[in-house]
């Protein structure tokens, strides 16, 4: 069954960690209405939702795709290169133990789970400002024996990889190029966003759709006419917090 772990949003979530993003005021009980929205949505593709607590002294919390990676054998909790959310992790760590075997990556190591793109048995890692190459290694380390290969991928100008470009299925990755260095992904076809939608390169796969932020019409066309099936999801409000569709959930089968 898919399954799909996610948080209720802080209401702290105006602090947020921004690196990129010019600080906005967020409307949080918008953001709250939206994320509950956000759930549905992963209910209607067809995905069991599993919504843990608000963790009020973490603004971010609400983004639980940073703190872990969830792969078929294992679930690996992160050494987080940002260190005002590494306690985010206890107890996502926790409610993942229900699902898997947990494992635990070291310091001094560096890395978040939004720069982890995986396609079958491949991890694509963004070299960031929250990961680094000992991250890498260590994440190399710990999947190795499971089959995985671990390819790092160079970034410029995005938070994390998967600001970049996401995984979309059928063989494709959508993404922006001015984020990242492809090469590593030529074996498969690269979509360009739409010009004036970078945020849009972050879409989420669920099942047989791809979900995308509402506030990127023209990548959804792009999408639709490229043959993908697409739903929009109006998350403005996290957007606002240096997010998108991916760090809100992770999703897994059970
Ligand atoms: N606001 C998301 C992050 O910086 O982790």
């Amino acid at each position: 069954m898919l399954t799909a772990i996610t948080r209720e949003v802080s209401r702290s979530l105006g602090n947020c960690e921004l690196t990129w993003l010019r600080r906005e005021p967020i409307d949080i009980d918008l953001a709250i209405a939206q994320h509950h929205n956000y759930e549905r949505c992963l209910e209607d593709l067809g995905a069991r939702v599993i919504s843990l607590p608000a963790l009020e002294e973490h603004p971010d919390a609400v983004f639980v795709e940073d703190p872990a990676l969830v792969l078929d054998e294992v679930a690996v909790i992160t050494p987080m290169g940002c260190e005002s959310r590494r306690g985010e992790r206890e107890s996502l760590a926790g409610a993942l133990a229900e699902f898997r075997p947990v494992v635990w990556m070291r310091d001094p190591a560096r890395l978040e789970g939004g720069d982890v793109m995986r396609i079958s048995r491949d991890l694509y890692v963004g070299l960031s400002a929250r990961t680094d190459a000992a991250g890498i290694a260590e994440l190399a380390d710990c999947v190795r024996h499971f089959g995985y290969r671990v390819v790092p991928v160079e970034l410029r100008d995005c938070l994390h990889l998967k600001s970049a470009c996401t995984f979309i299925g059928d063989a494709c990755v959508l993404g922006h190029r001015a984020f990242l260095d492809a090469a590593p992904l030529a074996a498969y076809r690269f979509l360009e966003v739409a010009p004036d939608e970078p945020g849009a390169a972050n879409a989420l796969r669920v099942g047989e759709t791809v979900l995308l932020p509402s506030a990127f019409p023209a990548t959804a066309e792009l999408l639709r006419n490229a043959g993908f099936r697409v739903a929009v999801v109006d998350v403005t409000e996290l957007l606002k917090a240096e997010s998108g569709v991916t760090c809100s959930s992770l999703l897994f089968e059970v």
